[in-house]
């Protein structure tokens, strides 16, 4: 590849240096957001990268710019093995950072391992603090063993941990308080996010959604106010705040009311190496295809480049021209 290969720079100027990687499509918990109930399809394990095809696949990337790395899944630690992956990707020079997101159901089996192998930033997603709604939500039973995941990534080193809480409107308001209180308490950011249509069950609807700005009204209202955190990163999703005495991290990822696409850095391997430039792409490139059948490093750079070049401007949930990805959240990456 030559030497000064181009970024990954689409037509509306927005450079990706971020690449969500994810690990397997499996689950342990069926959160209906993102799962179906039953019936579940999930690939065949030769149908995903090994360890060797993503680490080709992010060598490649971080020539084109890309610096930042997220595991995703399905859930990721359901798969065997990831601190090894994590050390292959850190072997690899030019990536900054390395981060995961887990649901916490296997963490404190393996935060000791993850941590060990380099890895020190995890988002942990929980909904609810309230063990009828975890399981309303998930649909499977394990509050407690996320809590106890938490618990021991804290005990093991890691840091700045941070809670993602998808937030719906019926089903999360009582929740809101307790996870700020949490948050106070455990020294940890919790984020609401805004319920997306990725759902395979097409229960999603607009009335759905409960806004960041209605939650951050509960928190002001319920603990204490709430002040603006700096930006460090202008294209995080999230905005984040402090409750004014100091104590407890709040952040809304508010995708519906708020959209952030103009600012998006991000591209997405799925599991089984196709590169999406959206979450609500509705079109793949396929990766794996030249991975396995002998292609060179510059025809890998010329597919992410042909699938940042294709990409919109936004998601346009609220147009009447959006159009729901065929694909769900668990087969996507978050
Ligand atoms: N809307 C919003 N967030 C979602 N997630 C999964 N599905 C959805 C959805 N439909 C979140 C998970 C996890 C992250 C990977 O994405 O809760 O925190
Ligand atoms: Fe599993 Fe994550 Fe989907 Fe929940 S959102 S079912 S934890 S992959």
């Amino acid at each position: 590849m030559p030497e000064n290969a181009s970024e990954l720079i689409d037509s509306f100027g927005r450079r990706h240096t971020n690449l969500r990687v994810a690990v397997t499509d499996r689950c342990n918990i069926r959160c209906f957001y993102c799962m179906p109930a039953e019936n579940v399809l999930f690939k065949a394990r030769d149908e995903l990268l090994t360890f060797e095809e993503i680490t080709r696949f992010v060598r490649v990337a971080v020539k084109l710019g890309v610096n930042k790395i997220r595991l995703t899944g399905g859930e990721p630690l359901v798969r065997q093995n990831v601190p090894e992956l994590v050390r292959q990707l850190r072997a690899i020079d030019g990536i900054e950072d390395i981060a995961l997101t887990t649901n916490g159901m296997l963490l404190a089996d393996h935060a000791q391992a993850l941590y060990d192998a380099g890895l020190h930033r995890l988002n942990i997603s929980l909904d609810a603090l309230s063990k009828e709604t975890f399981e309303r939500i998930t649909r499977r039973q394990g509050l407690d063993q996320v809590l106890e995941g938490i618990f021991t990534a804290q005990r093991v080193g890691f840091s700045n941990i941070k809670l993602n809480a998808v937030a719906m409107a019926g089903i999360t308001e009582d929740e809101v308080l307790p996870f700020g209180h949490f948050a106070r308490q455990h020294d940890l950011e919790v984020r609401f996010i805004e319920f997306m249509p990725l759902d395979a069950d097409d229960a999603w609807q607009r009335d759905r959604v409960l806004p960041g700005e209605q939650i951050r009204s509960l928190l002001e209202e319920g603990i204490a106010p709430l002040t603006p955190a700096p930006r460090l990163d202008p294209s995080q999703p999230a905005t984040d705040y402090v409750f004014a005495d100091g104590r407890g991290k709040i952040g809304f990822i508010n995708p519906v009311t708020q959209p952030f696409c103009q600012d998006c850095n991000r591209l997405r391997l799925t599991a089984e190496g196709q590169v999406r430039n959206c979450l609500f792409s509705t079109e793949e490139w396929d990766a794996r295809a030249i991975i396995r059948g002998g292609g060179t490093d510059q025809q890998l750079a010329q597919l992410m480049q042909e699938s940042i070049t294709a990409k919109k401007a936004g998601h346009g949930i609220d147009s009447d021209e959006f159009i729901k990805p065929q694909r769900a959240m668990y087969q996507i990456g978050g």
